[in-house]
């Protein structure tokens, strides 16, 4: 069976105000009734699949283990600190069975088209068996500069393609290029590998990772499906994405392009344009009036909004905080939060 690796050490400032440290996006209902934690464990779930192993850190585990109470995980691996993408995944690889493969997800991401990404699964199994390291590779349609981009090689097995180049976040210029050459995809951040081919990866790219992080493992502290890495021996790890540490170097990379309704929610205007939204092209939840109003997000928690008039607004009002933008404008939110800082 596969394993699900769920990625939960985001920090979300990005849909300010209902994101916030103790609670980032991951945790927050944003596009159904579960949180986008729970969509994601959802998604690897049934036939085929193992229980999940969460990779998380150590101050979101209540949090946690009380979203994925009904459906449980196998183990909650907790972060004394961050360390990015690779040491988190080594932390999965090395506390699973070396013949497992591995699906790593980030937590926080919206498959809208669960089947075609299970049969993207399907397609790059026997290369995962085969000792490949895959990604899935989303068709992009807008010159991001906010994701890592990959040139899809040869076709190496039906579907399966091998992975030419790596250019992760490109300045606007190169990915305008990209877009139009129509032969890169965006690296969804998702992954599928045994475990051991990951390990020797990180043997070989990466020693000082691999033995910190299985130092910290060694000296882990258990209880029940929790796991505290020693916080020294994992904070002596030098921090690196998987994409820089791994992916970019080894050789025999695959991605899988898929058409799966994918966005990682990076913003209040990447949801709005994802949510199905009412005959006037509003997306509302929680407590709204919206009286002549036309193409407006609008969220309320724990008070009542009340909009009339106006177009094309972003409205988020959580507690005694409140954030109006423009659309087009909610990347505006890191501004506003470094503003308030000060
Ligand atoms: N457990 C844990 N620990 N999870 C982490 C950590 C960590 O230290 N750092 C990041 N994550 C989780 C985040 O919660 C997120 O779900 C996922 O790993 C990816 O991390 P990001 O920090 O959001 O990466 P990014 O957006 O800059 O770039 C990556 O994702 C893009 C797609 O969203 C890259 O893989 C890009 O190439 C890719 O396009
Ligand atoms: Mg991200």
């Amino acid at each position: 069976d596969i394993v699900p690796v769920i990625l939960s050490g985001g920090s979300g400032t990005r849909l300010w105000p209902l994101s916030r440290a103790e609670k980032p996006k991951q945790f927050l209902s944003l596009t159904a009734a579960e949180t986008m934690l729970q969509l994601t464990a959802a998604r690897a779930r049934g036939a085929g699949f193992a229980a999940p192993v969460v990779v998380a850190n150590a101050a979101h585990a209540d949090e946690v283990e009380a979203q994925l109470a009904a459906a449980g995980a196998e183990a909650l691996v907790l972060e004394p600190v961050g360390r990015n993408t690779a040491p988190a995944i080594a932390l999965a690889a090395l506390s699973a069975d070396p013949d497992a493969a591995l699906l790593v997800m980030p937590s926080d991401h919206v498959i809208a088209d669960v089947d075609a990404f299970h049969a993207a699964i399907r397609r790059a199994l026997p290369l995962v068996e085969d000792g490949w390291l895959v990604t899935f590779g989303i068709t992009p349609d807008a010159p991001e500069t906010g994701y890592g981009y990959i040139q899809v090689g040869e076709e190496v097995a039906a579907g399966v393609h091998r992975v030419a180049r790596f250019v992760e976040k490109p300045g606007r210029d190169v990915a305008e290029a990209m877009l139009a050459a129509g032969d890169h995809a965006w690296n969804g951040g998702i992954f599928l590998f045994r475990a051991d081919a990951f390990v020797a990866a990180l043997a070989r790219f990466a020693p000082d990772m691999l033995a910190a992080v299985r130092a910290s493992l060694d000296a882990a502290r258990r209880e029940g499906a929790r796991v505290w890495p020693d916080a020294d021996a994992f904070a002596a790890s030098p921090s690196d994405s998987i994409d820089y540490a791994v992916m970019e170097k080894a050789d025999r990379v695959a991605v899988v392009p898929v058409a799966m309704g994918w966005s990682d929610v990076g913003s209040w205007d990447a949801l709005h344009t994802i949510s199905e939204g009412d005959a006037q092209g509003n997306v509302v939840s929680g407590d709204v009036v919206a009286l002549d109003a036309a193409n407006c997000l609008v969220r309320a928690e724990g008070v009542r909004v009340a909009i009339a008039g106006v177009s094309d607004l972003i409205v988020v009002a959580s507690g005694s905080d409140v954030l109006i933008v423009p659309r087009g404008r909610s990347q505006d939110v890191k501004l506003l939060l470094d503003a308030m800082k000060k």
